[in-house]
């Protein structure tokens, strides 16, 4: 990626993401940014614990899919940032994987600009037994290609209307849909561009997007709000995870996939309710 970018105007600060020293109103403020409602990221060890032990019950649950022939999407947006493949590599990571793929498009081809935009995901929804995960959707229309002008404004309108329909077609047909939305607040959004900027561990992370994104928070939450709004309905829900702590939000996205799927074998002292703090549905869950 290209490695200059001009410093952005904040709220709190002006910020420079070539600068190796995160400023510490940054450091301060990301964690409870957003209006995020506790003071630091729950503790390791509790987290693996409690991790591991839902882990299971996903295998479980994958048992169950397989043998009931079940079709599963579990589809993650949020910004850039907010941690999407994270959670999904956990939700995936004791999964057979014959039976569980991932699914991180990239952008569309000629050919496939050509075409339906639902097309090219629709192709890769599950056949029966299976449970496929979406790094990024179809959402993508009313999120980075809004707010980036890679779509028109008449394409956004087609798609607003549109989606609801064909989630309720698939899910009419038998597909069991989720649609998680992460949500991270600005100042942690600073924090983990800069850590992937300066880690060369992560640098890969970093795409012409994130940089695009840096000075566009205020876009992105609007395309965000009119998304939820058009899009969250009762047969096909919007999944808000509060995400300012990683671990958190993993445990509840798994815990309410757990709640919602009926599998023989439930350990119920594992499978507890998500914490209503973390886990909401709506776009009033935000508010
Ligand atoms: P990610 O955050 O998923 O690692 P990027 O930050 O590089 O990936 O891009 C964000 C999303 O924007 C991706 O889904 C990508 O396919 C999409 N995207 C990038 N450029 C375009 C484009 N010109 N038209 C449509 N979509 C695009
Ligand atoms: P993060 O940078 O924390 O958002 O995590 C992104 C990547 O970290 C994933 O794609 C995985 O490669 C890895 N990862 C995430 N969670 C775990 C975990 N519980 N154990 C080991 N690696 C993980
Ligand atoms: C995330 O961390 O949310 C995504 O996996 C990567 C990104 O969008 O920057």
């Amino acid at each position: 990626p290209s490695v200059d970018s001009p410093p952005i105007e904040t709220k709190l600060g002006s910020f420079d993401l070539d600068d190796p020293v995160l400023p510490a109103w940054v450091e301060e403020a990301a964690f409870r940014s957003g209006g995020y409602p506790y003071d630091k990221s729950m503790k390791s060890d509790k987290y693996e614990e409690e991790l591991t032990a839902l882990q299971i019950e996903l295998v479980k649950l994958q048992h169950h899919v397989i043998e009931k022939g079940l079709k599963v999407v579990m589809l993650f947006e949020g910004r850039d940032a907010a941690g999407k493949g994270g959670a999904i590599f956990a939700l995936r990571q004791y999964l057979n994987p014959r039976n569980a793929r991932d699914v991180a498009l990239p952008k569309p081809s000629d050919t496939e600009r050509g075409q339906w935009y639902f097309q090219r995901y629709i192709e890769q929804l599950p056949t029966a037994g299976e449970i496929v995960t979406f790094d990024r959707s179809w959402y993508n229309r009313a999120g980075v290609e809004t707010v980036m002008g890679f779509c028109t404004p008449d394409e956004r309108k087609v798609f607003l209307s549109q989606a609801p329909l064909l989630e309720a077609g698939l899910i009419d047909a038998g597909t069991i849909l989720f649609k998680f939305w992460l949500d991270i607040g600005q100042e942690m959004q600073l924090k983990r561009f800069h850590e992937r900027r300066h880690n060369p561990l992560k640098i890969w992370k970093l795409s012409p997007m994130d940089y695009a994104a840096l000075g566009k928070w205020k876009d992105y939450s609007k395309a965000r709000d009119s998304m939820l709004e058009s899009t969250h309905t009762d047969k096909s829900p919007w999944i808000i995870a509060l995400a300012n702590d990683k671990r958190r939000a993993r445990l509840n996205i798994i815990r309410y996939v757990l709640s919602k799927i009926d599998y023989p074998g439930r350990d119920k002292n594992v499978v507890r309710e998500p914490d209503p703090l973390i886990l909401g549905a709506g776009p009033r869950f935000l508010k």
